[in-house]
């Protein structure tokens, strides 16, 4: 690996620990959140502790790289970067950030909250820290350096791709989008791996943390479309760097024969499978 990711690394694992302790107390102590809704939805939530651990990590990140771009869920960066716009020709580092991913959860007292941090360069993320201080859980990578739980590699996963459902445990999500026609592609698609059958169907409520568990074996693949590059660049790292692949979730229609782009993280969807090789298709094809 780099030694300049490695100290990119090293400052991720660093904020993430010390934001983490805070939002672990707030945790612990959540009588006194206060929760707003996003777009007016239930299911899009923001409290204070997501928009003041952003902010403290961005303070911190800047006072070490001035010179960085800065893309935070909470929008508190003021580097006027969109994470729409993380650009894939800038030389310039991207610091991609989600202070609590898992907010509805973090809200609830669920426990699968994390702080997720990335550094993406030329769209690609290159440093993934994945750290939920509720469990004490820090998943660390960087590219061609390996993935890690805790200091302890990840283990390798099998090389064959994932051949079937039915002996696979699997995760998506639905989203804060409860529109008709989104909820519609995605029962559909639900219906088809619940139905193939897969041997069992969860949602654990942080995109992050999903990725961290197909990375250690706990799952054996993800989908979702609705995510944000903040939600899945740390542990897209995690993920590669463990064995796993992640690529977009395209209509089975718009996929070359066994072919996947390099994936975007600015594409709002995700799959992803512990196996070296996606299935071709995505969950569809996933069920066959
Ligand atoms: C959300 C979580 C959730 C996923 C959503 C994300 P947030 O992030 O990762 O699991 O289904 O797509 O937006 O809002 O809790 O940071």
């Amino acid at each position: 690996a780099d030694a300049l990711h490695l100290e990119f690394l090293d400052h991720a694992i660093q904020i993430a620990r010390t934001t983490g302790a805070k939002i672990k107390t707030a945790f612990h102590s959540r009588s006194s959140l206060h929760i707003d809704l996003k777009n007016d939805n239930d299911a899009d939530l923001v409290t204070q502790v997501d928009r003041a651990v952003e902010k403290e990590i961005f303070t911190y990140l800047r006072s070490k790289y001035p010179s960085h771009a800065f893309v935070g869920e909470e929008g508190t960066s003021e580097s006027g970067v969109a994470a729409t716009g993380i650009s894939s020709n800038s030389d310039t580092p991207t610091w991609v950030v989600d202070p609590v991913d898992g907010t509805t959860n973090f809200v609830h007292g669920f426990p699968f909250v994390a702080v997720s941090i990335a550094v993406v360069v030329h769209g690609v993320p290159i440093v993934g820290v994945v750290f939920n201080p509720i469990m004490d859980e820090m998943f660390t990578a960087v590219r061609n350096g390996g993935a890690f739980l805790n200091d302890v590699a990840l283990p390798t996963p099998p090389v064959r791709p994932l051949a079937s459902l039915a002996s696979a445990l699997v995760a998506s999500e639905y989203g804060s989008d409860r529109g008709a026609d989104v909820l519609d592609a995605k029962f559909a698609a639900l219906r088809d791996v619940v139905g193939s059958p897969a041997r069992g169907v969860r949602s654990l409520g942080s995109a992050a943390l999903t990725m961290c568990y197909v990375a250690r074996g706990a799952l054996d693949a993800y989908w979702e479309a609705g995510v944000h590059a903040w939600d899945v660049a740390a542990a897209a790292v995690v993920l590669r760097e463990a064995g796993g692949s992640v690529g977009n979730w395209v209509a089975p229609s718009k996929v070359e024969h066994g072919k996947h782009e390099a994936y975007d993280i600015c594409a709002r969807n995700v799959v992803c499978v512990r196996q070296t090789q996606l299935p071709e298709q995505g969950p569809a094809i996933m069920a066959t």
